[in-house]
């Protein structure tokens, strides 16, 4: 049966299924230095800890990569079935990390077993098919756009102004929208990222856009994932089309913008960083890939729900139980960094064995991977070659983190720069 949220508000704190004292999972700690909380929670739990949620809802946090791996891996015993949630009769309507974790959809993002294959089979050739030289194309042009409206100040706010819209703006392009809706997506996204009363209001916008893309590419198909979405031979409806836009676009944006933002960040803050860059020896493909072992995007990721009693790490997990995937403490589980010690995302070989994108059925696809990965670094890029002696505004302990532990981004980014002309100035 699926289960949603109970109309009724309520406080109870519900003693987890034997849960030893749980580990509130919010406050500072998660957004100033979470690597220091895993570190903890792993000397006094092990590889799986007993969290408890803002509201008093338990759930399991998975920090050993191993144990992640093996969550992952098994989609048959622990599905991305959010419907199997045990505690479902108890969270109220307006619970606050609803949207975190998500309600049951017709989505790929929220469906799952042979619903959810069904899904990726349209929506991951539709992606794939994106031709990387556009892409590519489209965060060069964008990347500048977006450096000409701030280049002549010789200050910014590179979070704002640049690594948010950027891969919104690119992302709207692939799936067919012309330019001027896409800086309402991005406006409508951001709303919705803030939360508070304009969040629903902005939650509607985004489905209206959605809809009308869909009826606008139905009568007059083009070159973008909408169209080829559609032209998919199996049957699907127009609310599930409009779902999977929404879902390609919510989980590629934010990620997307973390990862520049951090990587940015990572450049500009390690003095070590910079100076090995400037010699050539590291280049922006390390920072990223350094980010996605360090200081990926998403930390803890819900979820994903036993279909029936199990054991995992020491402990006894319920079927139903919530499973929060701790991708980010996965990557520093020492048990698999042994031998990288102070060598960063460099004792890996830049390997891409990381979870910052997940693993098994359920993982980011590969086709969105590699676009984000287009994106970031193309907007580096081209932020670094216009504005090459870009240094930060404020001093580092200032930069404050997304007040989150599921998302790691910096809120701001205050840089100087020496003034330059814009683009248009140049032709
Ligand atoms: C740095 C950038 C990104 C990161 C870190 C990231 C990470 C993730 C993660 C952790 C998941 C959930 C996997 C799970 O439950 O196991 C996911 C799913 C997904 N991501 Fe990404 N993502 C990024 C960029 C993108 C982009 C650019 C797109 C779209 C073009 C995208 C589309 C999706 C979709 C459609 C899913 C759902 C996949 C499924 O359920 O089969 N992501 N991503």
């Amino acid at each position: 049966m699926t289960r949603t949220p109970s109309a009724e508000p309520t406080s109870s704190a519900l003693t987890p299924s034997g849960c030893p004292a749980a580990v509130p999972l919010s406050g500072p700690g998660f957004h100033a230095d979470p690597q220091s909380l895993y570190r903890s929670m792993r000397r006094e739990h092990g590889p799986v800890v007993p969290v408890e949620l803002p509201g008093g809802f338990p759930a399991w946090l998975v920090i050993g990569y191993r144990e992640v791996h093996q969550v992952t891996s098994d989609p048959e015993l622990f599905p991305r079935d959010v419907g199997l949630w045990n505690q479902w009769p108890h969270v109220p309507a307006d619970w606050p990390l609803l949207p975190m974790v998500g309600q049951p959809l017709p989505s790929i993002y929220f469906s799952a077993g042979e619903e959810h294959r069904r899904h990726v089979r349209m929506v991951v050739p539709a992606l794939e098919a994106a031709d990387p030289f556009e892409i590519r194309g489209h965060g060069e042009q964008l990347a500048d756009r977006l450096i000409d409206a701030f280049c002549a100040r010789g200050t910014a706010d590179l979070v704002a102004e640049f690594c948010e819209p950027l891969p919104v703006l690119v992302l709207a392009r692939l799936v067919g929208f012309p330019d001027d809706e896409g800086a309402d997506i991005a406006r409508v996204l951001k709303d919705l990222a803030d939360g508070g009363p304009g969040a629903q209001e902005a939650h509607q916008r985004f489905a209206g856009h959605m809809a009308r893309l869909v009826a606008a590419k139905r009568a007059e198909p083009g070159e973008d994932v909408t169209s080829r979405m559609l032209a998919f031979p199996e049957e699907f409806t127009d609310e599930e089309y409009m779902l999977d836009l929404m879902a390609i676009t919510a989980a590629g944006h934010l990620t997307t913008a973390d990862w520049i933002g951090n990587s940015v960040r990572l450049m500009l803050t390690e003095g070590d960083f910079a100076d090995s860059m400037a010699r050539g020896r590291r280049s922006v493909a390390d920072a990223m890939t350094e980010v996605l072992w360090e200081d990926g995007p998403t930390q803890i990721l819900a979820g994903r729900w036993p279909v029936r009693d199990t054991r995992l790490g020491e402990h006894r997990i319920k079927a139903g139980d919530m499973l929060l995937l701790g991708l980010g403490a996965a990557n520093t589980d020492p048990l698999i960094r042994q031998g990288a010690a102070g060598a960063g995302a460099a004792g890996q070989g830049g390997s891409g064995a990381h979870l910052a994108f997940s693993h098994g059925e359920y993982r980011c696809p590969f086709p969105a991977q590699e676009i984000a990965e287009i994106i970031a670094r193309t907007g580096i890029e081209v932020l670094l070659d216009r504005l090459p002696d870009l240094e930060l505004d404020v001093p580092v302990e200032e930069l404050v983190r997304r007040p989150s532990a599921f998302l790691r981004g910096t809120t701001a980014l205050p840089v100087r720069f020496s003034p330059v002309p814009t683009t248009g100035d140049l032709l």
